[in-house]
């Protein structure tokens, strides 16, 4: 039995006519390129309009709610966080984006008297709601006692975390959380401060709380 292949089965040889039998290799390889190169750009046309369309398409409701005393309306996209809600369209920047994950308080908000993390609160939830922010606290010059507090003890160091701190600390006093330092450091817990001011927040909340 012959080891050679039959010749039909062999590459032609380099350099050889290919035009005589179907395309050559060259056009095959051009032709595909072309098409591949459409198709890509095809793809990417698709991505982009899919994307406008998504955009386009996003959900939206109109909302009214009450925000340290005002009522606004507003129409905001379905997942616009309380905390954009109040920074981005509101323009009241005193809620901190810290980590937008739930896990540090910076954005610690009041909503009908309750301590939230607003950066996991959508906006659509809202409707008919009373927000305080730290904005809120004060009446005109007038601190609110917690935030006098915050300064006589001088409780901050970089400040970005005081927001968050105050606002919850008004929520801990109203819950009624305030019957010891270790109280109102566990009902606090949910507010980190990186300068690690925690002994004199405490303290301040427990100076308003009436306890020192
Ligand atoms: Fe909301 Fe950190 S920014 S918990
Ligand atoms: Fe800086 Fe608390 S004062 S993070």
């Amino acid at each position: 039995m012959s080891s050679e292949l039959p010749e039909s089965a062999l590459p032609p040889p380099t350099g050889a006519n290919e035009s005589t039998s179907g395309p050559s290799r060259r056009a095959v390889i051009a032709t595909s390129a072309a098409v591949g190169g459409v198709l890509v750009a095809g793809a990417t046309v698709l991505a982009g309009s899919e994307e406008a369309t998504a955009v386009g398409a996003a959900p939206s409701s109109r909302l009214s709610l009450t925000v340290n005393g005002t009522r606004r309306t507003v129409t905001v996209d379905n997942r616009t966080s309380l905390l954009d809600l109040l920074r981005e369209h509101f323009g009241l920047t005193g809620s901190k984006k810290g980590c937008n994950a739930g896990a540090c308080g910076a954005c610690t908000v009041l909503v009908d008297g309750h301590r939230v993390n607003s950066c996991l609160t959508l906006a659509v939830r809202l409707q008919g709601a009373e927000v305080t922010t730290i904005e809120g606290l004060s009446e005109g010059d007038r601190l609110h006692p917690l935030q006098q507090a915050f300064i006589d003890q001088d409780a901050f160091q970089c400040g970005y975390c005081t927001p968050g701190q105050i606002v919850s600390g008004v929520g801990c006093m109203e819950e009624g959380h305030t019957g010891s330092a270790e109280e109102i450091r566990e009902w606090m817990s949910g507010n980190i401060c990186r300068c690690g001011c925690y002994v004199k927040i405490v303290r301040a909340v427990e100076q308003t709380a009436g306890r020192s």
